[in-house]
C-alpha cells in the first residue's frame, strides 16, 4: 500500500492539501456536468422547450429519493444537446474545472445512446467531446480521455449496435463502460457485447454494487472483465467479495456525495469509504455527476474528509490510488505521483 512520503503535516492544513494535491477523476458522466444555467442556454440556442420555467426551479427539483428518481431528470437535461459545439461547450465547462481543482487526469464518461435515441449521430457527439479534450491538453495541460458507457435499461442488442457505429472512431475513446438503472439489470445482460469491446483492446469498467447486490460485482468482475468497478460500495455486505478485491487490487471509483443524494448512504457520517480504505481497498474519490449532487471532486474530497476524519495520509492514498488506478501510461502515473510526493513535501510542517 502507498505511503505517505516521510513528512508531518498539520491537520489544520488538510482542506488546503485537499485542494492542491495533484489528482485523478475516474468516475464523472459528462452529462452529468452539465449545471442548470448551461440547460437553460442550450435549451435557448437550440430552441429546445423544458418543462421548467426556470435555473431555480429546475434546481429546486434535484431532490432525489434513488438512483431512477436522479436518471429520469438527468436523461431529461440531456436533451438540449443536439450540436456538435454543445458537447464541446459542456465538457470545456468541466474541464476548466478540473484545471481549477488541480485534477491532472480526467477519464470521463458519456451516453451515447441518450443522444443517438434523439437522432443526434454518434459522430456530433465524439466530436464535440474530442475536441474539447484535446484543446484541454494544449491549453490546460489536463489530460482528458473518454469512456463510452452502455445504458443497462437498454437492451444488448442496442448496446451492440452502438459499439458498431462506435468503431469509426474506436481510437478515440480508451474504454467502456455501463451505467443507468442497475438493480434488474445484472453485468452478465452485457457478456457478449463486452467480450467484443475487450478483443478490440478496450479498458472495461462497470457500475456495480451502487444499489444492486454484491453478486453484481462478482459477475462484473468474472463474467464482464472489468479492471475498474464504478462504486462497489455495496462489496461491504460480503465479507470474501472484499478481502478478494484486495487481494487483486482492484480500484473502487467511490462518489461520496452522490451516494449520499441517492440515499444509498443516510449521510456521509454513515459512509463505508474509510472502513474500506483502512482494510486496504484500492478507494479512489469522483464526483459522479457533479452538477446534481451539490460538488465537484473537491467538494467530494472536502466533505468526506471532514465527515469520516480523514488524515493526510488518507488523502495521500486516495489521490495516488486514483494514478495509480486511472488507464494513462505507466510513464505518465510516474510523473503524477511525483508531482503529489512534491505537494506533500510541501505542506510538511
Ligand atoms: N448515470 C449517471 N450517473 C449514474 C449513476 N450514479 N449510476 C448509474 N448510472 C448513472
Ligand atoms: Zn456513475
Amino acid at each position: 500500500m502507498a505511503a505517505l512520503p516521510d513528512v508531518q503535516i498539520d491537520p489544520q492544513k488538510l482542506p488546503a492539501l485537499l485542494q492542491a494535491m495533484p489528482k485523478a477523476e475516474l468516475h464523472m458522466h459528462i452529462e452529468g456536468s452539465l449545471e442548470p444555467e448551461l440547460i437553460f442556454a442550450l435549451a435557448q440556442r437550440n430552441g429546445v422547450k423544458l418543462a421548467y420555467p426556470s435555473v431555480e426551479a429546475l434546481r429546486a427539483a434535484y431532490a432525489f429519493t434513488d438512483l431512477q428518481s436522479f436518471l429520469d431528470i438527468y436523461y431529461a437535461g440531456a436533451s438540449v444537446l443536439l450540436k456538435e459545439q454543445d458537447f464541446h461547450d459542456m465538457a470545456w465547462a468541466y474541464l476548466l474545472r478540473c484545471k481549477a481543482e488541480n485534477i491532472l487526469r480526467t477519464e470521463m464518461f458519456f451516453d451515447p445512446q441518450t443522444h443517438t435515441d434523439r437522432g443526434v449521430p454518434f459522430e456530433v457527439v465524439i466530436k464535440g467531446l474530442t475536441s474539447a479534450c484535446e484543446r484541454a491538453r494544449l491549453e490546460l495541460g489536463v489530460s482528458a480521455a473518454l469512456i463510452m458507457c452502455f445504458l443497462r435499461h437498454l437492451s444488448e442488442e442496442s448496446a451492440m449496435a452502438t459499439l458498431e457505429a462506435a468503431l469509426p472512431y474506436r481510437h478515440l475513446f480508451i474504454g467502456v463502460g455501463l451505467d443507468s438503472s442497475e438493480r434488474g439489470h445484472p453485468p452478465e445482460k452485457f457478456a457478449r457485447v463486452f467480450a467484443k469491446c475487450k478483443e478490440l483492446g478496450l479498458h472495461l469498467v462497470a457500475h456495480a454494487g451502487e444499489e444492486g447486490p454484491p453478486e453484481y460485482i462478482y459477475n462484473a468482475l468474472d463474467v464482464l472483465k472489468v479492471e475498474r468497478i464504478d462504486h462497489g460500495v455495496r462489496c461491504i455486505e460480503d465479507p470474501a467479495l472484499v478481502q478478494r478485491l484486495i487481494r487483486e487490487g482492484m480500484a473502487l471509483t467511490v462518489c461520496p456525495l452522490s451516494n449520499v443524494k441517492l440515499c444509498v448512504f443516510k449521510d456521509l457520517a454513515q459512509h463505508n469509504l474509510k472502513t474500506l480504505l483502512d482494510q486496504g481497498v484500492k478507494i479512489t474519490i469522483n464526483s459522479d455527476d457533479p452538477a446534481y449532487f451539490g460538488g465537484y471532486l473537491n467538494q467530494n474530497y472536502l466533505e468526506t474528509a471532514q465527515a469520516l476524519k480523514l488524515n493526510a495520509q488518507d488523502a495521500y492514498r486516495l489521490a495516488r490510488n486514483s494514478f495509480e488506478a486511472s488507464f494513462a501510461t505507466q510513464a505518465e502515473k510516474a510523473g503524477w505521483i511525483e508531482q503529489l510526493d512534491q505537494t506533500f513535501q510541501r505542506f510538511a510542517a
